[in-house]
């Protein structure tokens, strides 16, 4: 596992893209797998504005992303199929026929979700897997467990999940319940995987995941038994080192 610290979120933000840009360069047909939450924002910036400079070409990157929320469609603004597009997608030239997002509207979960595992078996796996970090170490939507979740599958939020991401919805009950997320197997089958985490609100949970036991219930520190792990975190997120 490399860990590289940032002294602070916009150089974080620089890191990390430099690693995915570093990685649609060396293979232009590349799969990423990607991700949602406040802390990739930055790198998707640089990433498009590397884009409008000539230095980058995602016209034949392929992606899948994590996960999404149960029951929201796509031009809900809260779906992260909505975030990716308007966070990423539209400001690239990315062909959006190869992005692939979890159908959140999908209500028989077990087909959607095996339906989403196929996909990313037929590109021949995720090449570079970015992954936020939750307040409870999940990665994806996989919350603390008994045990690794393998594959795609329909989860319920749990209560600190809920309450953390409610700030983008008008009320707590316009939260969803549940979503679609890849499994832990999925994400440890990527060929590399790129973990940002920014704050002092992670610190700990930081700490935790990258030198506390492998276990299911803090879902995260199932990276320390990948072999190839880049993780970029910030000053503040790094305090417990
Ligand atoms: C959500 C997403 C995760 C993300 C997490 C942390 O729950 N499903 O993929 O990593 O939020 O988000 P943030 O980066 O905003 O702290």
């Amino acid at each position: 596992m490399k860990i590289y610290k940032a002294k602070d979120y916009e150089e974080l933000s620089r890191k990390a893209a430099s690693i995915i840009a570093s990685q649609v360069l060396m293979k232009p047909d590349c799969v990423l797998g990607l991700a949602t939450g406040s802390t990739p924002i930055g790198t998707y910036k640089q990433l498009i504005e590397w884009y409008n400079k000539g230095d980058l070409d995602f016209s034949s990157v392929k992606s899948v992303n994590l996960d999404e929320y149960r029951g929201l469609t796509r031009d809900n603004d809260q779906s992260y199929y909505y975030f990716m597009y308007n966070n990423l997608f539209k400001h690239i030239n990315i062909n959006m026929d190869c992005t692939n997002v979890p159908d959140g509207t999908q209500s028989d979960s077990d087909k959607e979700c095996s339906r989403y595992e196929d996909v990313i078996k037929s590109l021949g796996g995720i090449d570079l897997q970015l992954l936020g970090l939750g307040h409870n170490g999940h990665i994806g939507f996989n919350e603390p467990d008994e045990e690794f979740a393998k594959t795609t599958h329909c989860v319920n939020l749990t209560q600190s999940t809920i309450e953390a991401n409610k700030r983008f919805f008008a009320s707590i009950d316009e939260v969803p319940k549940q979503a679609y997320t890849m499994g832990i197997g999925t994400i440890m089958k990527a060929k590399k995987i790129l973990l940002v985490v920014s704050g002092s609100d992670k610190a700990q949970i930081l700490h935790d995941v990258l030198s506390g036991p492998v276990t299911p219930h803090v879902p995260a520190s199932v990276l320390q038994l990948h072999n190839d792990v880049i993780v970029v975190a910030d000053e503040a997120a790094m305090a417990k080192f």
